[in-house]
């Protein structure tokens, strides 16, 4: 009798367990029927995270290319390629004094968003904030779309269209947007080489003369982490107490996300207010303008760096050398990732 119970339970249990298990290949069941599909990891890259209700298949991303350069997003006229343009590195041309766009590259090794840090989690995290909340997009419009209903259901089995969803497909073309192929990877690789000064310029800046890979520590993506670089010493504006607007902690104040240096050089404007306009202004900033406060980063305030790196003309123009072999031409023109 005894026996015939704990048989009885173990096969609920059991019964549980397949149930559960079954419950969820169930809601991605529609994936038997979709084109699997390989995110590419180049050499050196590290492992990227891919939430398991969302892996990535051909449809999906087709998708998400087609939201992301649709207007039916918005309430404007406006799609995310406004402003994330390809030829750009995904961002735009901005105008001085104002908050640049962040590029959209390697942005699927990314955990924190937006340059003071409002948002984290994974791409489906913020993409979802994107179309719900930045974009506000009618469900009504997106669900009275013969061609969206179709593809959504296509792809994720769904019948009615959500923000959630519309978040899933923007994060499945999104995390495909990554640069491996400037000249900095290949020179990495051994398939390319540097100029004499390209070469000065990347060892002033992975050595303690320059000191930038204390914070750009590794330029397949970003140290993913927020430091306050010496912009600024008192903080009055709003715009440029960063990470402190999140947290509320003095210590976060001027700290932003390090941004990604890849396609640097095509970027207009600099930092998280866009005030440099040149990559010269941003290396003179670093060489001997950085100002002290309490929050600012320990590295800027080194013994020996009081009065600024100290760099040579011929330095800084090795330094910016550098920073241009961090473009990607291939990245910038992949038809994959262009308007479909
Ligand atoms: C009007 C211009 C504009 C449009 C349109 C736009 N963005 Fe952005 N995007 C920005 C700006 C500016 C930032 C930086 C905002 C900040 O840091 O607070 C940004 C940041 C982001 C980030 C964070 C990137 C990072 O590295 O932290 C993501 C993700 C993003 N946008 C996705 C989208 C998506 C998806 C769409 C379309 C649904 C979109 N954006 C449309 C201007 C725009
Ligand atoms: C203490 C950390 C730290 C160090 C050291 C550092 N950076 Fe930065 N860098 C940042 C942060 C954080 C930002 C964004 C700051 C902001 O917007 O307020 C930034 C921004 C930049 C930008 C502008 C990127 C853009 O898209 O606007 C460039 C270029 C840059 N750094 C290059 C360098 C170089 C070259 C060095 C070495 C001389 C260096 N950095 C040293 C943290 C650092």
């Amino acid at each position: 009798m005894k026996y015939r119970i704990i048989t009885m339970l173990l096969g609920l249990l059991l019964l549980y367990a397949c149930s559960k298990s079954d419950s969820v290949t169930n809601t991605d069941s529609i994936t038997s029927t979709l084109t699997e599909y390989q995110i590419k990891r180049p050499v050196r890259f590290p492992e990227m995270y891919i939430p398991n209700d969302n892996k990535p298949y051909k449809e999906r991303i087709t998708l998400g290319r087609m939201l992301y350069y649709d207007p039916i997003l918005s309430n404007d006229g406006r799609s995310c390629s406004s402003c994330h343009l390809q030829t750009m590195g995904f961002t735009i041309a901005g105008s001085a004094g104002s908050m640049p766009v962040l590029p959209h590259v390697n942005l699927g090794w990314n955990t924190n968003y937006m340059w003071n840090g409002s948002k984290k989690g994974t791409l489906e995290d913020v993409m979802i904030f994107e179309t719900e909340e930045f974009f506000a997009t009618d469900l009504n419009r997106i669900n009275n779309n013969e061609k969206y209903v179709q593809l959504f259901r296509q792809s994720y089995g769904i019948d009615k269209i959500t923000h959630k969803y519309i978040g899933y497909a923007l994060a499945q073309f999104t995390r495909t947007l990554i640069s491996d192929n400037t000249k900095y990877d290949r020179y990495m690789n051994g398939t390319d080489v540097y100029t004499y000064n390209e070469e000065m310029g990347r060892k002033i800046f992975f050595s303690e003369k320059g000191d930038c890979f204390h914070c750009h520590v590794t330029l397949i993506t970003t140290d993913n982490d927020f430091h306050n670089n010496g912009l600024d010493s008192i903080y009055t504006a709003d715009k440029d107490k960063g990470l402190y607007n999140v947290t509320k902690s003095v210590n976060d104040l001027g700290k932003f996300k390090t941004p990604n240096l890849r396609n640097v050089a095509l970027r207009k404007t600099f930092m998280h207010d866009g005030r440099f306009t040149s990559l010269e202004e941003v290396i003179d900033f670093y060489n001997s303008k950085v100002k002290k406060s309490a929050s600012v980063d320990p590295v800027m305030l080194k013994p020996g760096k009081e009065n600024g790196l100290q760099l040579s003309t011929i330095e800084k123009s090795q330094l910016i050398a550098f920073l241009k072999t961090l473009t990607d031409s291939t990245f910038i023109s992949a038809v994959e990732f262009s308007k479909p």
